[in-house]
């Protein structure tokens, strides 16, 4: 089955062809970064107006990459929520348009599902697992035991990972969003060089809470304000990243120790980070199991993730009605409905 699958929750447009939820045809992401970077965060009115311009030359792109007509797409997946309201609806609406005037099947899709299977398009693997799902609105711990079988194990209590990311670039001066730049700084740097706290290491549950790090930065930075120029940018940059992969990673050990699990799936746009990677792998190394993280293309939003649960849904002749409408707040665990014959 050949899908057209459409994401536009946040500030990416991007359109993809996929075969079977396994073979990528074409995956095309327009960034908004540099209409968002001057405010320093996504601003929803924005998001929504650049998602409306570019939609249609993202979806004509992807079907000419993929050398394709819409007269072979055979289904529709379109991001249906979590996200912002006016943002989805870009996507869903010409998903909606396509889908009728084509009479193929159209399904949404949670966000955050799309996600969790984006590394199946490099290397599927079995149920159960375990998977930490790392971006910009999301810090989880989820038991994956099928499609739609999703338990939460743990989440943030404030601020997601990749929040912390990009609020402690600010803080640093750095440029929007600011993961990726404080990633390649925090390579050069002494990731012991300051003690940054490890907040909720220790507590026993599954939940994180990095609003108090992204504190302990801005204080550190008050004191010692050469750290906003001078040399020490990089040590601070590799101490923070350091204090958040720990818990990441300790969070991720206990919850792979607990369920006995020992399949590891890492996903999200701060699954890109360097440090993590390399913790999740030596994690992987010290406890034998085995470690699933996309490529770095594939770990930020984009639409071929979304092939994944789309051709596993259509196949099993679960899909929307065209009154599919967006969901800006969606628990994972209400997918359960769609499964459960
Ligand atoms: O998954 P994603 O593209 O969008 C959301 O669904 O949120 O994730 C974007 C987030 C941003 O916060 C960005 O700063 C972060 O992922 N990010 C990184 C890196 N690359 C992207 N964070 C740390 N290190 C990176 N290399
Ligand atoms: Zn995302």
């Amino acid at each position: 089955m050949r899908l057209l699958t459409i994401e536009s929750s946040c500030d990416e447009t991007s359109a993809a062809v996929v075969q079977d939820g396994r073979e990528i045809l074409s995956n095309v992401i327009a960034s908004q970064e540099a209409v968002h970077a001057p405010y320093g965060g996504v601003v929803p009115e924005l998001a929504s107006r650049k998602h409306l311009e570019v939609v249609s030359p993202v979806i004509e792109e992807a079907l000419s990459r993929a050398s394709l007509t819409l007269d072979s797409i055979e289904g529709v997946g379109v991001t249906q929520g979590p996200g912002l309201a006016g943002a989805l609806l870009v996507g869903i609406s010409v998903a909606k348009a396509l889908a009728y005037a084509r009479n193929i099947p159209l399904v949404g899709i949670h966000h955050i599902e799309g996600h969790l299977f984006a590394v199946f398009l490099e290397n599927p693997l079995p149920f159960p697992f375990v998977a930490l799902v790392v971006s910009g609105g999301h810090t989880h711990l989820y038991r994956v035991d099928g499609f739609g079988r999703y338990a939460s194990l743990g989440q943030t209590r404030d601020d997601a990972a990749g929040e912390a990311f990009d609020k402690v670039a600010k803080i640093l001066g750095l440029p929007y969003p600011g993961g990726a730049l404080i990633d390649k700084l925090a390579s050069a740097g002494d990731p012991g060089s300051i003690k940054f706290p490890r907040p909720l290491l220790h507590d026993g549950s599954y939940n994180f809470s990095f609003s108090g790090l992204k504190t302990a930065v801005m204080q550190f930075v008050r004191k010692n304000p050469a750290s906003e120029t001078g040399g020490p940018l990089q040590d601070l940059c590799a101490s923070f990243q350091a204090a958040v992969c720990d818990v990441l990673v300790e969070k991720t050990r206990a919850a792979l120790r607990d369920t006995g699990i020992d399949r590891l799936v890492v996903a999200g746009g701060v699954a890109c980070n360097s440090g993590l990677r390399a913790a999740m792998g030596e994690l992987a190394r010290e406890t034998g199991v085995e470690l699933s993280i996309p490529s770095p293309i594939l770990c930020t939003d984009n639409a071929a993730m979304l092939a994944v649960p789309a051709d596993y849904y259509l196949r099993n002749g679960i899909r929307s009605g065209l009154q599919l409408d967006a969901k800006t707040v969606w628990s994972l665990d209400s997918l359960a409905e769609r499964v459960k014959d």
